[in-house]
């Protein structure tokens, strides 16, 4: 008897290959090593209490964070699984101050580089609240079997060639983009499979979901206030007032606006005075997904996957989910000054 089961992961990749006519797999082998890294990170997420995997250690990261052991695992554990096949000439890290190259001969001639936030909401683990992992991949532009040089990683997102990221929630997800839509597998822990539990992923032209830490309202650009005072009143043709979600996971909120509509906002303020979240493996990959999704992602005046990288760890104010939510709140920015 045919039992009629989603394709996984590893199925999908394969039937997707012919998305790249020049493909030789190298980009699906990536993908592959991503999945397991995912596994393995998921595993210690899941029994963090257990494990001797929570709290910080020690010292911050060149972020000035306070790392986690969890933050310093999940880097470690992408980091030998990306390294552990041919297809990767270097990587960049929320917790590395500088890029890793890999300059050996079985990575000379690899043409990728990949770019990684490997936990995302570092805050929430100790607490058993949602986390994430975010990356982005790019062909590398220097030569082929040259070391990696900076430039190959601080390319403009609209040059990516994959996207995605894993949310460890109540289920374990990893959704992606090749730049052919999204797609979302759900991980099944009985048989350490991931399946294709939500197909072709489409953001809600708009919603009513805001997502924005309004603990820093004090620190927010005048049109900013202006928004959320326009979320909260009461309108029932546009059905405010919104609903007010902030999970203080990026990949979290992001998550559930993509799938129910809403908008995610980051902005500058005093604290943050470039905004807080990372243009290279927070912003990019997520507003490549979101574009794929059919939503919209910017700094409120200018299109994130149009911005030129000038640091790895770059920071830029983000407004991101429904078209149409993203494009009311740039109307309240309009005709203030840009970051
Ligand atoms: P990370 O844990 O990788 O540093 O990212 C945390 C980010 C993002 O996930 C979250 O939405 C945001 O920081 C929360 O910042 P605040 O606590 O300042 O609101
Ligand atoms: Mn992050
Ligand atoms: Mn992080």
């Amino acid at each position: 008897m045919q039992t009629s089961r989603p394709l996984t992961l590893g199925e999908f990749l394969v039937a997707k290959q012919s998305d790249f006519p020049f493909a030789t797999g190298e980009l699906s082998a990536l993908l592959s090593s991503i999945r397991l890294a995912a596994k393995v990170v998921n595993r210690e997420i899941n029994k963090a209490g257990l494990a001797d995997v929570l709290g910080d250690v020690g010292n911050d990261n060149v972020q000035g964070e306070r790392q986690m052991k969890l933050d310093v695992y999940a880097n470690d554990t992408f980091a030998r699984a990306l390294r552990s096949r041919g297809e990767v000439c270097g990587m960049a890290s929320e917790e590395e101050e500088d890029f890793i190259a890999y300059n050996d001969p079985i990575h000379a001639n690899a043409k990728y580089v990949v770019l990684i936030d490997p936990l995302d909401g570092s805050s929430n683990i100790d607490v058993n609240v949602s986390i994430g992992t975010i990356f982005s991949i790019y062909r590398r532009v220097t030569p082929v079997g040259t070391p990696v040089q900076l430039e190959d990683f601080l390319q403009p997102g609209n040059q990516q060639v994959a996207a995605g990221y894993i949310t460890y929630g109540s289920s374990t997800m990893l959704v992606y983009t090749t730049g052919h839509g999204v797609n979302g597998f759900t991980l099944d822990p009985s048989i350490g499979v991931f399946s294709l539990s939500h197909p072709s992923m489409q953001c809600p032209e708009t919603g009513i979901i805001y997502s924005i830490n309004e603990g820093n309202y004090v620190h927010f650009p005048e049109g900013v206030k202006q928004y959320i005072k326009y979320c909260q009143a009461i309108d029932v043709a546009t059905n405010r007032p919104y609903t007010s979600r902030y999970i203080g996971s990026l990949v979290s909120d992001f998550h559930r606006n993509l799938i129910k509509g809403g908008i995610y906002i980051y902005p500058t303020g005093t604290k943050s005075p470039q905004g807080k979240l990372r243009l290279l493996y927070e912003c990019n990959p997520l507003a490549f997904i979101i574009e794929q999704a059919g939503g919209k992602a910017t700094d409120g005046y200018r299109r994130i996957l149009d911005l030129t990288p000038s640091a790895l760890h770059q920071r830029v104010p983000f407004f991101i989910g429904s078209t149409k939510m993203v494009e009311d709140a740039e109307g309240f920015l309009a005709g203030t000054p840009a970051p």
